[in-house]
């Protein structure tokens, strides 16, 4: 979601903003704007991509300057609304959504403020603005401005004649970039990459100054935070290759093909162990893990769905219940909070608005067992948790998720087995089989990738479709949602993932001709059960893409296509099965040509509720 990129150096800041804002792209926006001092302030915009506004940006000089992709929430795509909003010589640009700005405009407007968009944010800008009358420091005037506001923001604020930037945070995510000859600051760390890799990531209610020499963060109490004892200097460890598309088309198709990559960097973790270590979660989780006797999962979109795989694992090695929960519905419903229960919170980002609310409401309600299973070290999901499972799949760039899926299923396959050793289920020898099983994974992984040749030609048939329709059973039920939510995605084909089993409860009144069907077949017990169901939608007509195992008993026929992966993977067969049906999603994408990367109305790291 929308990206905020702010510098203050002795440099010409626009290249670095302009670059910081391309890097930011990934996370979905529909407008662009900067602001620079040069000296008196100057504003550009445009609707559409980064590299217009670089085109409008072009010979511009300053030194100070702030930068804004947005992606739409209160009021169209449009110039107008397109940030840095103004007021007076004053320029904002923010993250997230203000909940109480209605009545904070109604109260500007009587003070006798014109608004000229219909954003949350413009609201900022005169509230800031209105603050300055009593004293005329911009740090004050945004502390005072900010401890208003309700909901979650991340700002910049730059004001003509003042040397400063001013950032603030609270639910939406902003780190500072600690430059040799100037201080930055940004949503990721990938916008700052090019000018340093040393940042400080502010907590929530945390206020920063920016000079070129020095930075200043006061602390949501209103006292200063010292750094870096409060607020510690990280290193960044990415690399420019990270987050280059290098020999690759899209960001989907590199991160889809670095999955071996990423497992193996993910499975470096347990080294090559024949037992693993609760300590693996953290260093408070010997305890923490031992005397879990349930489990509550919480997360969003990909990474709920590899949440629901996890719960076949955790029931079937652990035997400990486990439920898992969409968190935009946990966080508000009325549940029965048990404190002893293990809350997991997954997510790529580490900053989904919902997934990192629904944890503090577990929190609020005595559930102090929480672990992340995140791929972003530092992000607040991460902070909000007792005990963390850092996955190393590198940086995720397309929309879709792909790489982070398949490291989350890694990191929870681990977890199912601690959980499974604690509870007296796992003995060595068993623990050692599963363990060696993963460390395949990489190697399994990439000999799924080698059939995308077929994959590609069966992609071209789905192209005229409008409709699909992906089954599976068991821990493969959760693979074929995950399959259909790809495919809706990228392609904006409708496609709706079912157990196999509930065809003929609903379902099956939809297959025809029209509508392919997409069966996941691995040779489980199920296998024979998922057959009476192919057969259902085949003795109606519907044309059958079925991915099977080698050895699954499954065999072509006219309106049944099949497409065997090399080996049968048992409990660990979800992490292969998924790997097929992004590449069915990506090249169906590419032959409708649609922006695989950035599709619409989409966002990356959806930091909004
Ligand atoms: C789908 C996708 C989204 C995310 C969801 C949660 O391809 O990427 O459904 O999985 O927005 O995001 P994270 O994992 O960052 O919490």
């Amino acid at each position: 979601m929308c990206g905020i990129v702010a510098a203050t150096a002795a440099r010409n800041i626009v290249p670095v903003l302009i670059e910081g804002l391309t890097r930011l792209e990934y996370r979905g926006y529909d407008s662009a704007g900067l602001a620079l001092l040069n000296p008196t302030l100057t504003r550009l915009r445009s609707v559409g991509r980064v590299a217009e506004l670089a085109a409008q940006a072009d010979g511009q000089v300053a030194h100070h300057g702030i930068a804004h992709t947005r992606w739409a929430t209160h009021g169209v795509p449009s110039e107008r609304n397109a940030h840095p909003h103004v007021s007076v010589g004053l320029a904002v640009v923010h993250n997230g959504i203000i909940e109480n700005y209605a009545e904070l405009k109604q109260e500007l407007r009587a003070a006798g403020y014109a608004f000229t968009s219909d954003t949350d944010t413009e609201v900022i800008a005169h509230l800031i603005q209105e603050t300055l009358k009593a004293s005329a420091d911009l740090f004050q005037a945004v502390q005072r401005a900010t401890a208003r506001l309700i909901g979650a923001y991340a700002i910049a604020v730059l004001r003509e004649g003042d040397e400063t930037l001013v950032v603030a945070r609270h639910g939406a995510p902003l780190l500072l970039g600690l430059g040799e000859d100037g201080n930055y600051a940004a949503s990721d760390a990938s916008a700052l990459l090019q000018v340093t890799r040393r940042m400080i990531y502010l907590e929530d209610g945390d206020v920063a100054e920016l000079r070129r020499d020095a930075i200043r963060i006061v602390g949501a109490g209103g006292t200063a935070v010292n750094i870096p004892e409060q607020r510690p200097v990280h290193e960044s460890t990415l690399s420019a290759d990270d987050v280059e598309l290098g020999e690759y088309t899209h960001y989907m198709q590199k991160e889809i093909f670095e999955q071996p990559q990423a497992l193996a960097a993910t499975l470096e973790l347990i080294g090559g162990a024949q037992a693993i270590s609760p300590n693996l979660f953290g260093v408070a989780a010997p305890e923490m893990l031992n005397s879990v006797r349930s489990v509550l999962i919480l997360a969003c979109g990909t990474s709920y769905h590899s949440g629901l795989v996890a719960r076949y694992w955790i029931e079937q090695l652990a035997g400990i219940p486990c439920s898992v929960e969409i968190a935009s519905e946990y966080r508000y419903r009325v549940s029965v909070p048990n404190p002893e229960q293990l809350v997991v919170a997954i997510s790529q980002s580490g900053e989904t608005a919902d997934t990192l609310a629904s944890v503090k409401h577990a929190k609020a309600q005595g559930m102090g067992r929480t672990l992340a299973i995140c791929n972003v070290p530092e992000s607040a999901i991460v902070r909000e948790c007792a005990l963390r499972f850092l996955t190393r799949a590198g940086p995720e760039i397309g929309v879709a998720s792909t790489k982070a899926f398949t490291t989350q299923l890694a990191a929870l396959f681990l977890l199912a087995v601690t959980l499974a050793k604690s509870a007296g289920r796992l003995g060595p020898e068993q623990e050692s089989i599963q363990l060696k099983a993963l460390r395949h994974l990489p190697v399994a992984v990439q000999k799924v990738l080698a059939l995308e040749p077929e994959i590609k030609a069966w992609a071209e048939r789905f192209a005229d479709k409008h409709h699909a329709l992906f089954l599976g059973r068991g821990h493969h039920y959760p693979i074929a949602l995950e399959g259909a939510l790809k495919l809706k995605e990228i392609s904006y084909i409708h496609a709706e993932g079912y157990p196999a089993g509930e065809l003929k409860h609903g379902p099956l009144a939809l297959v025809d001709k029209d509508m392919p069907v997409i069966s996941i077949a691995p040779n489980d017990t199920l296998l024979e059960k998922l057959k009476s169901n192919l057969k259902e939608v085949a003795a109606r007509g519907g044309e059958l893409y079925v991915f099977a195992d080698a050895d699954s008993a499954v065999d072509a026929e006219p309106g049944v296509h099949i497409l065997r992966l090399p080996e049968h993977y048992g409990l660990l067969s979800p992490v292969l099965h998924v790997v097929p049906l992004q590449l069915l999603s990506y090249h169906v994408a590419l032959v409708k040509g649609t922006d695989v990367d950035k599709p619409r109305n989409l966002a990356k790291s959806v930091t909004v509720e």
